[in-house]
C-alpha cells in the first residue's frame, strides 16, 4: 500500500515504521499514543480471523467506538462512530484509500473499481455509474424475475417431496446467475446445473475470502504460485475465467449492431436484445478502453454483486424463520400489492414492509460487516460518541476499519439493538451523547432504502460517499423481487443441527440468541457457518397458485 493518494506525498517505509514505533512503545512502554485511542489489550492471539468482526464487537463493549487493535507491532483502529465515519467516506475522502484490501484484490480485480488507483478509479466510476440508469434497472427487475421462476419449481419440488434445502447455496445460486446476465449477458445456469466456468468461479470467490482471512499475503511469497496446491488451482481457475471473459468482449466488440447502439442511447429497453452492462460499456465507452480494464470491471462487478445479495436473502429467511409475526406482515403487503404477478420498480418503492425487511437484515447482518481504509495524511476526527476528548489525531499509514456491524449493533445508536424490528424504521431515534449526530430520521427517507443521509451515517451497509456501492440499488430491487416471488409462494423452516457456537468462539449476540443455531463466519460477507438448511412450505398448494405449480412441475 505504499503508494500516493490524490492529495500529498506517497506513503513511505518511514511512515509505516513511525506507526510501529508508536505502538511498540504504547503496548511495552504503556506510554500513551499521539493517538490517544484506547489499546483493545485483550486475549487478540485468541481472535478467530473467521469472525474477526464479532471480535471487534467484544471490544467495541468493551473499549468504545473508537479502540487499537495491534498485531505484533501493525495496528488497526477500529471505528464504530458515525461522525467519525462521515468524515472519512465523505468530508476528508481524499485523505484515505483502501490500503491492505488493495493488496489482497489486485490479482483477481486488477485495476477495477474496488482497489484502482484513484486516477483509474476517477475515470472507470464516471463510465460504469451511468450503467445503472432507470432504464437498465427496469430491465433487470424482469430479469430477476427470470431467475426467480427457476428456482420456484425447485422449491415447490422440494416442499412436495419433504426434502432439505440449503437456501444459502440456492441464493448464491440465484444471484451469480443474475449478476452473469447483467453485467455480461452470460448464462451460468447455476440454479439448474454446474459448469467449470461455475466452479471456477465459486472457487475464485472462496480464495477472495481466504486472501482476506489470511494475515500475510502468503501468494507474494516467490515460487509459492508454483508450489501451494490452492495457488496453482486458483491461477487455472483464473485462466479459465479470463479466458472466457475475454472470448465475451471479443463477442461484444464483434456484434456491435448500429441498431442495437441506437436503442441503448436512446435507453429503449424494450428493443435492446442484450441488456448487459458490458455492452452498454462498449458501445457507448466516450473513450477506448483496453480489454484488460474491461476484464477488471466486469470481474469486479461479478465479485462485488454476487455474495453480497446472496446474504442479505440468507439473513432475511433466517430473520423470518424466527419472526413468524414479521413474515406475516411482509406476506400481507406482498399478497395486497401483487400477488401471482411479476413485482415492478413501482411496486417496491411502495412496499415499505419488504424495505424494512431489508433494512432491518442489512442493519444486523451488514453483508461486508467492514470497511477497510488506510491514512494517507495526518488526520483528527470528530470527536462524536467516542468519548476522546479533541477527537483522535491520526498519523500517516494508519490503518483503520470502519465496523458496520458494530455501528448496527451500537446501543448509543439503536434501541435494542439486537432486536430483530422492521417498525423501528418507522420511528425517529436519536441520542445527544453522539455529538453532532441528527440520529435516524423516517422522513428524510427517499428511493429503495433508509440511506446513510435519514440514518446520519449510522447506517451504512453499502458504504457512503464518493466510494459508495455503484450496485445499490441493483441489488436492492434483486433481493426485493426474491423476497416478494418467494415469500408469495413459501414458507421455510429451519431443518438442522444447531451450530456449537463453540466452534468459532461467539455465543449468540444479546437477544437474539438463536443466531448461535446457524453460526456466524466472514470475510467479504457475513455467512452463516455451515449453511441455512430449510424444509419449504407451499403457502396455496391448492390454493391461488396451483395452476402455476402444476405448469412448472410439468416443464422442471
Ligand atoms: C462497493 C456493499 C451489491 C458493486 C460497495 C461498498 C459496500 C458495498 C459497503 C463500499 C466499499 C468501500 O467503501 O470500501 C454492497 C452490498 C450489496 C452490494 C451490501 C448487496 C446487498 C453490489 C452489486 C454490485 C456492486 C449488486 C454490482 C452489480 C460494487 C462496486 C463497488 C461496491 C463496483 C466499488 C465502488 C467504488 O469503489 O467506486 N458495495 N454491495 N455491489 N459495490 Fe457493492
Amino acid at each position: 500500500f505504499l503508494k500516493p493518494g490524490e492529495k500529498g506525498q506517497p506513503l513511505t517505509f518511514g511512515d509505516v515504521a513511525r506507526t510501529f514505533k508508536v505502538n511498540i512503545e504504547q503496548i511495552f512502554g504503556g506510554i500513551p499514543a499521539p493517538d490517544k485511542a484506547p489499546l483493545a489489550a485483550a486475549d487478540v492471539e485468541g481472535l478467530d480471523f473467521k469472525a474477526l468482526f464479532l471480535g471487534m464487537k467484544t471490544y467495541f463493549d468493551q473499549y468504545g467506538s473508537v479502540f487499537k487493535m495491534c498485531f505484533g507491532p501493525k495496528s488497526f483502529l477500529v471505528v464504530t462512530d458515525p461522525m467519525v465515519a462521515k468524515h472519512i467516506l465523505k468530508d476528508n475522502v481524499k485523505g484515505y484509500d483502501k490500503g491492505a484490501l488493495a493488496v489482497v484484490l489486485e490479482d483477481i480485480m486488477g485495476k477495477g473499481l474496488i482497489p484502482a488507483d484513484p486516477v483509474t478509479w476517477k475515470k472507470r466510476r464516471k463510465a460504469i455509474t451511468p450503467g445503472f440508469h432507470n432504464k437498465y434497472l427496469e430491465r433487470m427487475v424482469d430479469e430477476f424475475a427470470c431467475a426467480n421462476e427457476a428456482l420456484i419449481p425447485q422449491l415447490r419440488k422440494a416442499a412436495r417431496a419433504g426434502t432439505t434445502l440449503d437456501m444459502e447455496e440456492r441464493y448464491g445460486s440465484l444471484a451469480l446467475d443474475v449478476i452473469g446476465k447483467a453485467v455480461f449477458n452470460y448464462n451460468f445456469n447455476s440454479v439448474d446445473e454446474e459448469s467449470p466456468v461455475v466452479k471456477a468461479a465459486i472457487r475464485t470467490l472462496g480464495e477472495v475470502e481466504h486472501r482476506a482471512l489470511t494475515p500475510l499475503p502468503y501468494w507474494k511469497i516467490p515460487g509459492a504460485n508454483e508450489l501451494i496446491p490452492r495457488l496453482k488451482e486458483f491461477n487455472e481457475d483464473m485462466d479459465l475465467l479470463n479466458n472466457k471473459l475475454y472470448e465475451l468482449i471479443d463477442r461484444c466488440l464483434e456484434s456491435r449492431d448500429p441498431q442495437e447502439l441506437e436503442a441503448l442511447e436512446n435507453k429503449d429497453y424494450d428493443n435492446v436484445k442484450d441488456p448487459s452492462m458490458l455492452r452498454f460499456l462498449i458501445d457507448l465507452r466516450g473513450e477506448e478502453v483496453d480489454n484488460k480494464q474491461m476484464r477488471d470491471d466486469l470481474i469486479t462487478l461479478l465479485i462485488a454483486g454476487h455474495e453480497t445479495t446472496a446474504a442479505v436473502l440468507t439473513w432475511a429467511t433466517y430473520a423470518l424463520i424466527h419472526h413468524p409475526h414479521e413474515l406475516k406482515k411482509v406476506q400481507a403487503e406482498i399478497d395486497e400489492k401483487v400477488g401471482d404477478r411479476r413485482p415492478t420498480i413501482e411496486d417496491i418503492k411502495e412496499m415499505r414492509q419488504v424495505q424494512n425487511l431489508l433494512a432491518e437484515t442489512l442493519r444486523m447482518w451488514p453483508a461486508p460487516p467492514l470497511l477497510i481504509r488506510c491514512a494517507l495524511e495526518e488526520d483528527t476526527w470528530p470527536e462524536g460518541g467516542t468519548g476522546i476528548e479533541g477527537g483522535v489525531k491520526l498519523q500517516r499509514a494508519s490503518d483503520l476499519f470502519i465496523s458496520m456491524y458494530n455501528l448496527g449493533r451500537s446501543p448509543q445508536l439503536w434501541e435494542k439493538p439486537d432486536s430483530f424490528d422492521m417498525d423501528r424504521w418507522e420511528r425517529p431515534f436519536t441520542n445527544e451523547k453522539v455529538k453532532g449526530w441528527k440520529g435516524y430520521n423516517p422522513e428524510l427517507r427517499r428511493g429503495l432504502y433508509p440511506s446513510e443521509i435519514a440514518a446520519d451515517y449510522a447506517f451504512l451497509p453499502f458504504g457512503a460517499g464518493e466510494r459508495k456501492c455503484v450496485g445499490d440499488q441493483f441489488a436492492t430491487l434483486e433481493a426485493a423481487v426474491t423476497i416478494i416471488m418467494l415469500l408469495r409462494r413459501f414458507e421455510f423452516d429451519l431443518d438442522m443441527e444447531p451450530v456449537n457456537p463453540q466452534l468459532l468462539g461467539v455465543e449468540g449476540p444479546g437477544e437474539d440468541q438463536s443466531i448461535a443455531r446457524v453460526g456466524m463466519k466472514a470475510a467479504a460477507t457475513i455467512h452463516t457457518a455451515k449453511g441455512l438448511f430449510c424444509k419449504v412450505r407451499e403457502r396455496f398448494p391448492e390454493g391461488a397458485s396451483s395452476s402455476e405449480a402444476s405448469k412448472e412441475l410439468t416443464t422442471a
